[in-house]
């Protein structure tokens, strides 16, 4: 939710600072805006709309391209999304220029001290006292870094900083608080960004700051100190991952390119968890074994589609562990007051690791005294550095804003946590771990042969790309795979769908059910799930209703035949994991959907990949 940019060092700063933005566009496409210090002032450019915009300003009206630069792309919270509101926003005296992600909750205070003081605001942004504040501190004769250092004590909220001063042209100084901010390493440049895709090309070192730290960046250095003041410890870590997994490799989308993605991500989180003595080692775990035997609850918590994984991790981890297992939206979590306590496991799941709604529900179970574990793809985000213990899904860089191989991956992160208590608690023998595990290697080869049969989902999209709604069903973890086509296809397409559990529609949402309305429906293995049978009759429900039927069901399943429309053939897995299987032909539907519908799908309107404000 809004991408930072700040760059020091020889290259043309505009270039350096353009093209990191291009990177993190998937962070909020309301507005881009560039300031470069150079030849004794700071110019500023900025335009509504997304960085083609910024492109078209830019060739008509040039600006210095050397010089030490920042930038920004916005996801809008305080103020349209318009060229006054983009940023980076100046101060009074024209000296600073700065650029926000988050949100400064006592804005309005500090709006009306400067008013008071007669400085006039020319937009509606949060962000522009803060600009005006860092310019009345390095009035006063303080150094940028010290100047923001001061502000930043005054404000509450959410935020990353990033501003410039023409009087000291060689430095970037940022700041964060609850709002992620990276520092790159490179020889003779340094860069601050958002997310390491925005300097991958140049470095891959990187240095991960704490909370409530200010950094410094020059041509020949960093240095970094806490808002108190004080040299701050920082961790220096290798990016393991290069620039072509964050470029689209020959696809039209990002999108599609990381669902295609996703035997490999599959693979790469399994790698090294299962040892040569049929035990799974999870290195990242810092919770004793004998903390975990203690554990008399877990709680999921999670957004959006990382809430969906949750609800497949409930299936799987009290049908291996029998340890009860709520599943909570992190937005509804520590509002009402939840009972956690130390013999709490609470298991937070996002992608980003750096969503408001969950770290603020972690926290909160923090206080509390819960053990926290995070499944996570971004290594050196908040959510984990804050959690007792981490499992890394490796999906890579995910930069199409709808998660994919992030869903994918932290199901599998789930079915090695459910496995890994299971093995330390004794409610499984190693030999039903090695077959689940067994199983769960042959996943990356299963996933790509529904990648290689998926020509009728691509043509079922044309067929359905002016339908005005879609329901999706399943029961036990084919519901929450429900849940995520419905919400692919809302994000995507821009439809409306819902997601229902199969059993349920007779109790209400039957009456929905019209005339060649389209519902697919996930039906569980035959044979193996003793749902199979309950999930045909729902099938007879709808069809008889005059539904129009696209079932999802493993292959040699003839039963259903006679009440589909259109049959998508999965491959033969075992209940449990067949979301990993189920969930594909959803995702390619949603994108190919939108994309015959004209839209943008890797960055569809309104949402950011990145969520840092509650
Ligand atoms: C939907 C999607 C979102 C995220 C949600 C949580 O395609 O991507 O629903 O799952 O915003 O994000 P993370 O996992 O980063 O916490």
């Amino acid at each position: 939710m809004c991408g930072i940019v700040g760059y020091v060092g020889g290259q043309a700063a505009l270039d350096v600072v353009v093209e990191g933005l291009r990177r993190l566009e998937y962070r909020g496409y309301d507005s881009a805006g560039v300031a470069i210090v150079a030849d004794g002032g700071v110019q500023v450019a900025k335009k509504a709309g997304k960085i083609a915009n910024l492109d078209k300003l830019l060739s008509a009206d040039p600006m210095p391209r050397t010089g030490t630069g920042i930038g920004h792309t916005r996801w809008a919270t305080h103020g349209a999304p318009n060229d006054a509101n983009a940023h980076p926003h100046r101060s009074a005296n024209g000296r600073v220029a700065l650029v926000h992600n988050g949100i400064i909750e006592n804005y309005v205070a500090l709006r009306t001290e400067l008013e008071a003081a007669g400085i006039a605001m020319t937009s509606e942004t949060d962000t522009e006292v803060v600009a005006h504040l860092v310019g009345q501190q390095v009035e006063k004769g303080l150094g940028l870094t010290e100047a923001l250092r001061a502000v930043c004590n005054r404000l509450e909220g959410a935020f990353t900083l990033v501003a410039v001063d023409s009087a000291t042209p060689d430095i970037v100084a940022a700041a964060r608080r609850n709002s992620p901010l990276v520092v790159g390493i490179g020889e003779g440049e340094n860069f601050v960004a958002s997310d390491v895709a925005a300097f991958i090309e140049h470095t891959r070192q990187a240095v991960e700051l704490g909370q409530d730290q200010v950094v410094e960046i020059r041509p020949d250095g960093v240095s970094v100190v806490t808002f108190d003041g004080n040299e701050a410890e920082v961790r220096p870590y290798h990016v393991d991952w290069d620039l072509s997994a964050a470029e689209k490799g020959g696809f039209d989308w990002f999108m599609r390119k990381e669902i295609y993605e996703q035997p490999r991500a599959v693979a790469d989180t399994l790698l090294g968890r299962y040892d040569s003595d049929g035990a799974l080692t999870l290195d990242e775990i810092r919770i004793s074994e004998a903390e975990l035997r203690q554990i008399d609850k877990i709680v999921v918590i999670a957004c959006g589609t990382s809430f969906y994984a949750g609800l497949v991790a409930k299936y799987a981890i009290e049908h291996w562990t029998r340890i009860p297992c709520e599943v909570e939206l992190a937005s509804e979590f520590r509002y009402r007051d939840p009972i956690v306590g130390p013999t709490t496991l609470v298991v937070t799941i996002s992608q980003s690791g750096e969503t408001a709604d969950t770290l603020m529900a972690i926290r909160h179970a923090r206080e509390q005294k819960a053990r926290v574990l995070a499944i996570c793809n971004t290594n050196g985000s908040t959510i984990p550095r804050e959690s007792d213990a981490v499992i890394y899904t490796h999906a890579g860089p995910e930069v199409g804003v709808a998660s994919t191989k992030g869903f994918l991956t932290q199901l599998v992160a789930c079915y090695l946590l459910g496995l890994y208590l299971a093995q330390v608690r004794g409610t499984k023998y190693g030999d039903e771990i090695a077959t689940i595990m067994h199983e769960l290697e042959q996943m990356p080869a299963l996933i790509q042969q529904v990648l290689d049969g998926i020509q009728p989902v691509l043509d079922l999209a044309s067929e359905f790309a002016d339908e005005p709604s879609v329901l999706f069903l399943g029961r036990h973890v084919g519901y929450p795979v429900a849940l995520e086509g419905a919400l692919k296809l809302k994000e995507l397409a821009y439809i409306h769908a819902e997601g229902f559990a199969a059993g349920e529609l007779k109790h209400g949402p039957i009456a929905l059910i019209d005339h060649q309305l389209p519902v697919f429906v996930v039906v569980p293995p035959q044979g193996r799930d003793m749902l199979h049978d309950k999930v045909i009759s729902n099938i007879q429900e709808v069809r008889a209703r005059g539904a129009k039927t696209v079932i999802l069901v493993e292959e040699g399943d003839e039963e259903v035949t006679p009440y589909a429309d259109v049959l998508i053939r999965l491959p033969r897995v075992s209940t449990l994991l067949q979301p990993l299987v189920a969930t594909v032909p959803l995702q390619v539907f949603a994108c190919e959907l939108a994309t015959r519908k004209g839209h943008d799908v890797d960055q569809p309107r309104n949402l950011a990949k990145s969520v840092t404000v509650e």
